[in-house]
């Protein structure tokens, strides 16, 4: 089957992602879009951190696709909203091809409400508040080269303000993960079984491991700070309490493990720990070095580097023997603005070769894309794919 996914603010981000969670071969096509094909399975809008929308190919013209509706919701109203992502997109279009399938589905005695925008597609929240693709009867067409692809949901942008703003133990000081990253850091440890065990060595307030938990996975995190660790508990308790693991859907099978998982939780320096198996991946943001107001100069840069480098290169050493081979290990590391307006990376590709790992290949994609950053901001995240060999 194929399938469109319609990016947000980092593209090729979001290529990878998809490349390595559900198609090796996704392409993408336009600035945003990504097409993508997948067998046996449905992607999840919700599992995917770099997705705003996602379509499945329907095999049909839009005659087709009325009868289509009509059948799937065969009963009550029905809300459909059309958003054009082809080259000589309008505003228009999209606007008259709506009205048509109203009028064809009001010749089939049917009731619809249609959802129209003033661009050529449907803003996420317009789309998201409407439970298009979501809500029985509540449908979002995305119109691709003249291929018409039924959305499967867009973001849930109210899930995530929630588990990120809700949460019992925030602290800014360590920069948190947003819940978007902690997926697509997850995901790009590829599939993995469910209930999977995930390290995050470097936990903070626990975003990865909730995220992790939230996916169905079995989190375990580490952090060198005691006040860090209390706040991943904290924070995965609340997960966990009754309201929100039904509200977050949370496995039976891992609310029945919550005493272990959190038990496990310790305080621990990630280049000297030694971790309980089974470790099936790890995925984590390392220490980022000082928070940045404005480019480093010269010195402190070389020193942040150096500090960073140190962590990140002793965490890898200590962990090689400590995990099987073909374990994945996906890390979002500190790049840094300098002056020049461009990125400084850590540079540890070649070290973290010679410790005896691979680095996860993209279709069409090279290291240089994983930076996953906010316009203008001084610290910034590198993403590095790495599989032990
Ligand atoms: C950028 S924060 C990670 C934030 C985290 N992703 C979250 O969700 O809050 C980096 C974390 O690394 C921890 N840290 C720094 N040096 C460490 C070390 N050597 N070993 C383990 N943890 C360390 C810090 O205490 C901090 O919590």
């Amino acid at each position: 089957m194929k399938y469109l996914a319609v990016a947000g603010r980092q593209p090729l981000i979001s290529l990878a992602e998809i490349q390595a969670l559900y198609d090796k071969h996704a392409k993408l096509v336009g600035k945003n879009l990504i097409i993508f094909h997948l067998e046996n399975q449905k992607p999840e809008i919700n599992r995917l951190g770099g997705a705003m929308k996602l379509g499945e190919l329907f095999e049909g013209d839009y005659k087709e696709l009325v009868k289509h509706l009509n059948e799937l919701h065969p009963e009550g109203k029905i809300t459909v909203g059309i958003s054009d992502f082809s080259k000589q997109r309008n505003a228009g279009f999209a606007f008259q091809k709506s009205m048509e399938m109203k009028r064809s589905l009001g010749k089939m005695g049917r009731s619809v409400r249609v959802i129209t925008s003033k661009e050529p597609e449907i803003p996420s929240a317009t789309a998201h508040h409407n439970q298009l693709g979501e809500k029985p009867g509540c449908y979002e067409i995305l119109v691709l080269d003249r291929k018409l692809y039924l959305s499967l949901g867009t973001q849930n942008i109210t899930a995530y303000t929630e588990r990120d703003q809700a949460r019992p133990a925030r602290d800014a000081k360590v920069g948190m993960l947003p819940p978007k990253l902690a997926q697509i850091l997850i995901n790009l440890c590829g599939p993995l079984p469910e209930g999977a065990r995930i390290l995050d060595p470097f936990c903070g307030t626990g975003v990865v491991l909730q995220e992790a938990a939230i996916m169905g996975y079995t989190p375990y995190g580490t952090d060198i700070s005691e006040r860090m660790i209390e706040y991943s508990k904290k924070n995965l308790s609340w997960l966990f309490n009754e309201k929100n693991s039904k509200r977050f859907k949370i496995k039976p099978e891992l609310i029945l493990k919550k005493d272990a998982i959190l038990d496990k939780l310790a305080v621990g320096d990630a280049t000297t720990f030694q971790w309980e198996g089974p470790i099936d991946a790890v995925a984590f943001e390392s220490y980022l070095g000082a928070p940045m107001s404005k480019p480093p100069v010269d010195i402190k840069f070389k020193t942040e580097k150096a500090r960073c480098r140190e962590i990140v290169l002793g965490f890898l050493k200590n962990i090689t023997p400590l995990i099987k081979s073909g374990t994945p290990i996906v890390m979002a590391i500190p790049a840094w603005l300098r002056e020049t307006g461009k990125y400084a990376r850590m540079n540890v590709l070649d070290e973290i070769q010679e410790m005896g790992y691979n680095f996860e290949k993209f279709q069409d994609l090279s290291q240089s894309d994983l930076l996953y950053f906010r316009e203008g901001q001084i610290v910034t995240r590198e993403i590095i794919v790495i599989r032990k060999r």
